[in-house]
């Protein structure tokens, strides 16, 4: 039964090889203890790497976040870097090279349920890679629906846990409203989507809310202000009222999954400039930077 039912799984997201806690195996023979803390508690955290010709994007800046979200809970990596490269590029060999999405978890184990940490138990290590065609340009020129709703997440967005209920809740609350995403409020200052960045661009000038407890570090924020320093363009790194969404020029979220997606209305009310020129310039410059990884000049 078990089985019939994780193959189903199995041949609708055309995953062959999983990798779990050292062993490389075929996603029906995996097998999880129920009484693991990633599924009772939540107790887990996670990574989603883009892989471009079959190259793991960014690799050290996810692997610098991951284990800082480790420490964070208090768990010490399983694995080193150059373990977690060599176990996640084989993934990525194994998958066929090509464009792909990569998950890993690190969950605390299986023990009794108890929630404070209980002592000398071994993580759990999963993770699998599945092919994915990134939309292309033109697939996204007319801009994406959003909604705004209240940040009902905890003070520790900056840590990357599976513990994703509130996520979870506000992605389904955006997509009953036909959105794909759900722009958060905090305390009239918007924070982040509930899987994604927010970037505003206003007179020329790129504007996103900094980093700390209340969003996530993301890899391709990092990628898009590294572009920006280096090309010229005018950041800022500061807090943003609500009330700036409705008067910015151009509107983008950015996410290892999305890439960078330019926001065509906020609440049905349509953004004036989008896809501006700032997000064609942006979308150039990340394109070209995709094409490096691929040929191996940068990752
Ligand atoms: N989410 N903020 C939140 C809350 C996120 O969940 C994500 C990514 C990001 C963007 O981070 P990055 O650029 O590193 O992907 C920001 C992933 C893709 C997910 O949960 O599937």
């Amino acid at each position: 039964m078990t089985t019939s039912l994780n193959q189903a799984i199995v041949s609708d997201i055309g995953v062959n090889t999983v990798y779990l806690n050292g062993e490389f195996l075929r996603p029906e023979l995996a097998m999880i203890s129920p009484f693991d803390r990633g599924f009772i508690f939540g107790d887990g955290v996670y990574e989603v790497i883009p892989v471009f010709g079959g190259r793991l994007f960014r690799l050290p800046h996810h692997l610098q976040r991951l284990h800082g979200s480790l420490a964070a809970i208090d768990l010490a990596p399983p694995l080193s870097a150059e373990q977690w490269r060599q176990a996640l590029q084989r993934l990525v060999d194994e998958a066929g090279g090509g464009d792909q999405s990569l998950y890993l978890q690190v969950t605390r184990g299986v023990a009794p349920r108890n929630h404070a940490f209980p002592k000398n138990i071994k993580p759990t290590v999963f993770a699998y890679t599945q092919k994915k065609a990134f939309a292309a340009k033109n697939t996204q020129q007319s801009g994406a629906a959003v909604i705004t709703a209240a940040d009902i997440r905890w003070l520790r967005c900056d840590i990357k846990s599976t513990s994703l209920l509130a996520a979870v809740m506000l992605r389904e609350q955006a997509e009953r409203a036909g959105a794909i995403e759900a722009i958060l409020i905090r305390d009239g200052l918007v924070t982040e989507g509930a899987a994604s960045n927010i970037f505003l661009v206003r007179d020329s000038v790129l504007i996103t809310p900094p980093k700390g407890q209340f969003i996530l570090p993301g890899i391709t924020r990092d990628l898009v202000l590294e572009l920006a320093h280096k090309h010229a363009i005018a950041v800022q790194e500061r807090n943003v009222k609500e009330g700036e969404l409705s008067q910015a020029h151009e509107v983008w979220i950015t996410s290892s999954t999305n890439e960078i997606k330019p926001v065509g209305s906020i609440n049905g009310i349509a953004v004036i400039g989008t896809p501006g020129p700032m997000y064609q310039q942006m979308y150039d410059l990340y394109e070209r930077y995709k094409q490096s990884v691929r040929e191996g000049r940068a990752e």
